[in-house]
């Protein structure tokens, strides 16, 4: 039985074909350390890179590609806005729909004198604007907004909350991990100061690889330091960007990777993915919904939302669910908590050890959402045989 991967939410899998391929030939060819030396390889090198920074800076409508920083993942990338923006005495305002990668930084500063506030989403999944405007005080620092929920798939409204920001003076950031490479994401049109983003979602390259492009105007502080392959008799890590916020070897084969799989969502075209995507989203979403003995989480609009759902079989545990999709059916997916706690504690599935989530990816497949759905329905009617 072929592998049906629904867990696209973790990672993409499988990469398009032109991914596998340049990764090969690339680091085959020019696999060396890029803007540490003057020969040609490394000046080949050197350049897919900087050619990755210019993509990435349009695909944001960021402003400078130099402001275009790259980091191993989105966490990475959210510990250098958290921890560089933060001081003591500061105040942070973000929601709970947030994923780890931000609620852990900031409650490590929250030891430490910075303020944060937790804005709630509401019954369908959303954030409301107005709520984050109501917590912006004198000492409000940075607003950091999850952009689509890893967990329950809702896209936030972030223009607005970015309109808001702007108005106030804050600083706002965009936790991008699910959205980059699903929805459009415009910094200029969104007031948007800062996006960071992972290269192994639905950006379709390797894991390892992610980025944050800072607007002008933001200094992020240096909170690491490290070979940069220019100025090295320089005591202190450089000021400026992307130096400031990169330290030592790139991770030059994920950046390949990332390279292509941008080039091949370009190409694809993003509204098409998503159409795609979203398409079989609802297949799933009516599929489930028909079997008496599921329970779907914010699932009753799919307007502004990407491929991510939520579901529990009543009665069962989510990793009990997700060991019999595997065995049984050899459908991937991911129970638990989805290093999301917050989200599941609102929805009341902490108690419950969480939730299944499926995440469906460009190279899935109608076929696929009927297996899934079945393999659901039968799970439903083991369950009710069993008691
Ligand atoms: N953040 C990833 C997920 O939601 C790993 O599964």
């Amino acid at each position: 039985m072929k592998i049906i991967y629904l867990d696209n939410g973790a990672t993409s899998y499988p990469k398009p074909e032109e991914v596998y391929q340049f990764m090969d030939h690339f680091y085959r060819h020019y696999g060396v350390n890029p803007g540490r030396s003057g020969y040609d390889l490394c000046l080949e090198a050197g350049e897919m890179v900087e050619n990755t920074r210019k993509m990435l800076t349009e695909f944001f409508n960021g402003s400078d590609p130099n402001r275009l920083c790259f980091t191993y993942n989105s966490t990475d990338a959210l510990n250098l806005i958290i921890f560089g923006l933060l001081e003591a005495g500061d105040h942070a305002i973000t929601t709970t729909i947030e994923h780890n990668s931000v609620l852990r930084p900031l409650y490590h500063l929250s030891l430490k004198g910075v303020e944060v506030d937790y804005v709630p989403f509401d019954k369908n999944g959303f954030v409301h604007p107005e709520d984050i405007k109501k917590k912006i005080k004198k000492n409000t620092k940075l607003v950091i907004v999850n952009h689509a929920s890893n967990v329950i798939g809702t896209v936030q409204p972030i223009k607005e909350i970015g309109r808001i920001c702007k108005e106030h003076g804050v600083v706002f950031a965009i936790d991008a991990s699910q959205s980059a490479g699903k929805v459009p994401i415009d910094m200029k049109e969104m007031n948007i100061d800062v996006v960071a983003f992972t290269g192994h979602k639905s950006l379709l390259g390797p894991t390892g690889i992610g980025g944050l492009c800072v607007a002008e105007g933001v200094n992020i502080k240096i909170t690491r330091a490290g070979g940069t392959g220019v100025r090295s008799a320089q005591r202190t890590h450089l000021e400026e960007y992307p130096y400031r916020l990169e330290y030592g070897t790139p991770n030059v084969l994920g950046i390949a990777g990332l390279h292509a799989g941008l080039k091949w969502v370009m190409e694809k075209g993003l509204e098409n993915i998503h159409h795609h995507e979203m398409k079989l989203t609802r297949m799933l979403v009516d599929g489930l919904k028909q079997i008496d003995g599921v329970t779907l989480y914010c699932q009753d609009d799919l307007t502004n939302h990407i491929s991510v759902i939520a579901f529990n079989v009543d009665g069962m545990e989510a990793q009990d669910v997700g060991i019999m999709l595997d065995v049984d059916y050899n459908i991937a997916c991911r129970t638990g908590l989805h290093c999301a706690p917050l989200v599941h504690e609102q929805l009341g599935t902490d108690k419950i050890k969480g939730a299944v989530r499926f995440g469906i990816g460009p190279f899935n497949t109608e076929e696929h959402i009927r297996t899934a759905i079945q393999a659901v329905r039968e799970i439903v009617e083991f369950k009710k045989k069993k008691g």
